[in-house]
């Protein structure tokens, strides 16, 4: 007996979406029969070298539905794709709706399907930094609580969600899509030599990303600046700034002077991810950086207090500097410190969790639709 393809819809909005969802669009499309898949861009990430350029390098085709929400305040932009989303829903019919990260775009697609009564695959389930300050957090909160199916990729996010009441069938580990992504282009980034192309030594140089409001937003981004432009006579900078920054930077007057700094826009995903395997080091503030560091084995310090990827610090090389730009003047002793610990890949980070989850979601669909309670956990 033929069975029907099931529609998943997946909604992507920012940079870090597209490396997180594209091994999943892609191992969909190469199960014909048995899926078909939908892409939906919110638009929250809308400049081209935010955003259409991930869609060309990853290699995703254009999305289906563009809701073009542009910026706003969180509850804006949060409205924005819930309005615009809803439509889109009602008309495609979706069997599942798959979200990733813990971004606006995703808890606003959580909560839309979620009221249409269409299950919801979270991707990346489980994190917790357990700072209800950070926006992030609260996102993920909500995504989970909703979400039918959990999807994670570090071992405390089972210990996270199974004590805020989650069942443990909806929970599955299945690996790091993000890894996934890297893995696919290695090739292609081992080619490239982005460092030489900005005239640094392969080994010689920090990366440096960093675009949090705690840190951007604030007197904290002023004192960083100073404190990266001085470690740069020790040790060369190239800084790829997110427009958040740049602004921030542009309000204050901030440039740095060193010839050994180098500020530059945001890059493509293979570009970064070449000089992020060259550097000694990067310094940064985002999550998913985290994650690829310890993947390629790089030194990370990480300007924030907290973490929802302990992982990264308790088997990887990742080192929590807490909001403290001053300590940046001991990277270069601590990186000896971190290369003289083993390091480890975590569990399942090794290039295969799309085709995991795409496996989980057949049996899943197969037991949702004959009704078999205890199969399907929704
Ligand atoms: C968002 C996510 C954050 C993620 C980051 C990755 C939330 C709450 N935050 O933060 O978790 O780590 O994406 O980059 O969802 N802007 C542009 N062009 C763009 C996008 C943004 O100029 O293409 C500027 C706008 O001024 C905008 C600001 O950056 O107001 C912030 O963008 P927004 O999407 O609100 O949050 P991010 O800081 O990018």
């Amino acid at each position: 007996m033929s069975v029907r393809a099931r529609k998943i819809l997946s909604v992507v909005g920012t940079r870090p979406n597209f490396m997180k969802m594209a091994p999943i669009v892609a191992e969909l499309d190469r199960r014909p029969d048995d899926f078909e898949s939908v892409l939906v861009h919110t638009g929250q990430h809308y400049d081209p070298i935010m955003s259409e350029v991930f869609f060309e390098q990853l290699g995703i085709g254009a999305p289906d539905h563009m809701l073009d929400v542009g910026s706003g305040s969180h509850a804006q932009q949060t409205a924005r794709v819930m309005e615009r989303l809803e439509p889109v829903l009602l008309e495609e019919q979706p069997d599942m709706v798959l979200v990733p990260g813990d971004v606006n775009s995703t808890l606003a697609a959580a909560l839309v399907a979620s009221k249409l009564q269409i299950p919801v695959g979270h991707v990346e389930a489980g994190l917790r930094s357990f700072d209800r300050t950070m926006p992030e957090e609260i996102n993920r909160l909500v995504a989970d609580r909703i979400s039918d199916l959990l999807f994670i990729h570090s071992p405390e996010a089972r210990d996270h969600l199974l004590a805020e009441g989650t069942p443990e069938a909806a929970i599955h580990y299945v690996g790091n899509t993000m890894i996934d992504t890297l893995v696919a282009m290695s090739e292609r980034l081992a080619e490239l030599r982005a460092a030489r192309s900005l005239g640094l030594e392969p080994g010689g140089y920090a990366l440096v990303t960093l675009h949090r409001p705690a840190l951007v937003d604030g007197p904290l981004l002023g004192e960083a600046l100073e404190a990266l432009e001085a470690l740069s006579r020790e040790l060369p900078i190239v800084f790829p700034a997110h427009p958040r920054t740049r602004k921030a930077m542009a309000a204050l007057g901030l440039e740095p002077e060193s010839e050994r700094f180098q500020l530059l826009e945001p890059l493509g995903y293979l570009d970064f991810l070449s000089l992020l395997g060259d550097a000694a080091a990067v310094i940064t503030d985002s999550g998913g950086i985290q994650e690829e560091a310890t993947y390629l084995g790089v030194p990370a310090f990480t300007l924030r207090d907290n973490t929802e990827r302990p992982v990264t610090v308790t088997m990887g090389t990742n080192t929590l500097l807490g909001l403290r730009p001053g300590l940046l003047a001991d990277v270069p002793r601590m990186i000896a410190e971190v290369r003289r610990r083993e390091a480890l890949v975590p569990p399942l980070w090794d290039g295969a969790a799309a085709g995991r989850i795409v496996d989980v979601l057949k049996v899943q669909l197969a037991s949702a639709e004959k009704g078999k309670k205890g199969q399907a956990t929704f």
